[in-house]
């Protein structure tokens, strides 16, 4: 497997390959990503993995200082995986003291409300890596949903070749979704992060039971959460193709919940289809 960091290199060595696959990463790789990465074998016959902190994504109070950086057990991880890691240092993607950056929808929605300037960071780095890369496939997981549904939106609306793959969510035993931000639970935070998909799968049997009014059920989610001590930033039934609060006959639902466990921000998501 080779480990290249710089662009022209990748570019280089990419040359005259017809078939791409990419999956991009903050690295600190976990079974979900190797999950994404084994879709994207069965789609082309290069594989290339990204692993980059993305600055821009973190707001100022987050966690970037403290983003696990593991890239020599990330590559011991993808030997026989992938063929290609690309990883480029901040100096190689961002060399310009203003970057250009891309607007993408959602920004003041859900996730974007708490975390200003999170998906225009996610929206532009991916821009970024897809026209390096130049893929025809890329891989993202459907744990980071409303991430996924940005990407969409940006591939589709600025006409980019690409076609663009949802990895399903992979949880651990007890349900919770893997996440490199799992590895900030204390241990008895790790064992109260499970309700959290207990809660979801709660939510979709009520909707499977003929639930109808979703405000009662966010709110009694968000109290409930709230009583075992999390504090919750939303919980949300939305409508899979838009994100947009669903019409009385939308059959295809997503609830999207993100909340707090400590210091520890959670997202996760559960279809619905009614
Ligand atoms: O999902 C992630 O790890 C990141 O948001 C991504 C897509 C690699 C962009 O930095």
């Amino acid at each position: 497997m080779e480990i290249i960091s710089s662009t022209a290199d990748l570019r280089a060595r990419l040359r005259g390959e017809a078939s791409i696959a990419f999956v991009p990463t903050m690295g600190n790789l976990h079974e979900g990503h190797l999950d994404l990465t084994r879709i994207a074998r069965e789609h082309a016959t290069l594989v290339v993995v990204s692993i980059f902190v993305n600055p821009l994504q973190f707001g100022a109070n987050e966690d970037f200082g403290k983003y696990p950086r593991t890239l020599q057990t990330d590559c011991d991880r993808l030997q026989g995986v992938a063929d290609m890691v690309f990883a480029p240092t901040e100096r190689e993607l961002y060399p310009q003291p203003q970057q250009v950056t891309v607007q993408p929808p959602l920004e003041n929605e859900l996730c974007g409300a708490f975390r200003p300037g999170h998906f225009r960071g996610v929206a532009t780095v991916v821009l970024k890596l897809l026209n390096i890369v130049q893929p025809q496939v890329a891989v993202f997981g459907k744990k980071d949903y409303q991430q996924l549904y940005v990407i969409r939106q940006v591939v589709a609306q600025l006409n980019l070749p690409v076609e663009i793959l949802g990895g399903e969510t992979v949880r651990a035993q007890d349900g919770l979704a893997l996440s490199s931000r799992n590895q900030y639970l204390s241990v008895a935070e790790r064992t109260e992060a499970a309700f959290l998909y207990r809660m979801l799968v709660g939510m979709r049997q009520a909707l499977l039971d003929g639930a109808t009014d979703h405000a009662v059920l966010e709110r009694t989610a968000t109290k409930t959460l709230g009583a075992r001590g999390w504090q919750v930033d939303y919980v949300a039934v939305r409508a899979q193709d838009t994100l947009l609060p669903p019409q009385s006959d939308e059959r295809k639902l997503v609830i999207l919940a993100a909340a707090r466990l400590g210091q520890t921000r959670l997202i996760d998501n559960l279809e619905v289809c009614i």
